[in-house]
């Protein structure tokens, strides 16, 4: 049965989403990780398959069952998460909800590291940064490129600061800082930021985010299509 065009906006189209924290290995027991659960990505892989869409979802280790619907892509670190999405593409909408680990340990131990009077120093290297390497692809770009901006202060500035140096197309800003953050809660307050301006949406549900986000992306894309 053919569903109406406006129940199924994404119909036809990939949406490649990241989701999770990621998890840097510092030896064989041990890591570098974050507080993200991975609720709110997940929850928006799940309205674009709603909304019609092929998804992909790449996502670090989460808590949270695999979306129905989905093809979920389960990985751990910040590289495979690199390697995973690279894989996934081409697609029309890139949605990087995930806390990829800004840093690695350049070298983790083979062997879990005993405890002993010398205290272990981990030097660091940076992980990639796998938004913005979509969003500065020469070919094959999604035509939509989204990011996440988790901040504890300065949120606005912040976010618009990561708008231009990685070049999406739209930001989601949420405060993550404090009690009333969004990490591991069922809600969230987002503003979306995009070149031309700023829209804060009412505290709601992360599936209800998702939703409206999806549909927000959905018409965006026809414009853009039509255009
Ligand atoms: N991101 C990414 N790969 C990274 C780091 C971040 O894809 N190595 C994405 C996140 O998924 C999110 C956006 O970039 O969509 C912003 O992440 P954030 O951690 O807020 O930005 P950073 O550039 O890492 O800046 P900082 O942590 O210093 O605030
Ligand atoms: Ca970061």
């Amino acid at each position: 049965v053919g569903a109406a065009p406006g129940e199924k906006p994404l119909a036809g189209r990939h949406v490649v989403v990241t989701s999770g924290p990621t998890h840097e290995p510092i030896d064989p027991v041990r890591y570098i990780g974050n507080r993200s659960s991975g609720k709110q990505g997940h929850a928006i892989a799940a309205a674009a398959a709603a909304a019609g869409a092929d998804v992909t979802l790449v996502s670090g280790p989460v808590a949270l069952a695999d979306p129905p619907g989905v093809t979920t892509v389960h990985v751990e670190t910040a590289a495979q998460m690199a390697a995973a999405v690279e894989a996934a593409l081409p697609a029309d909408i890139f949605i990087a909800t995930a806390a990829v680990a800004d840093w690695r340990v350049e070298a983790a131990a083979p062997q879990k590291i005993k405890k002993s009077a010398v205290l272990p120093h981990f030097a660091l290297a940076e992980n990639p940064d796998i938004l913005a390497a979509v969003a500065q692809r020469r070919s094959g770009r999604p035509r939509l490129v989204v990011g996440f901006a988790a901040e504890t202060e300065s949120i606005l500035a912040h976010a618009r600061d990561k708008l231009a140096r990685k070049q999406c197309d739209i930001i989601v800003a949420n405060d993550v800082g404090g009690a009333e953050g969004a990490m591991g809660k069922d809600e969230n307050q987002i503003t979306l930021i995009t070149p031309s301006g700023a829209e804060t949406w009412p505290k709601m549900r992360k599936e209800d985010v998702a939703a409206k986000l999806v549909r927000h992306l959905a018409q965006l894309l026809r414009e853009r299509l039509d255009a």
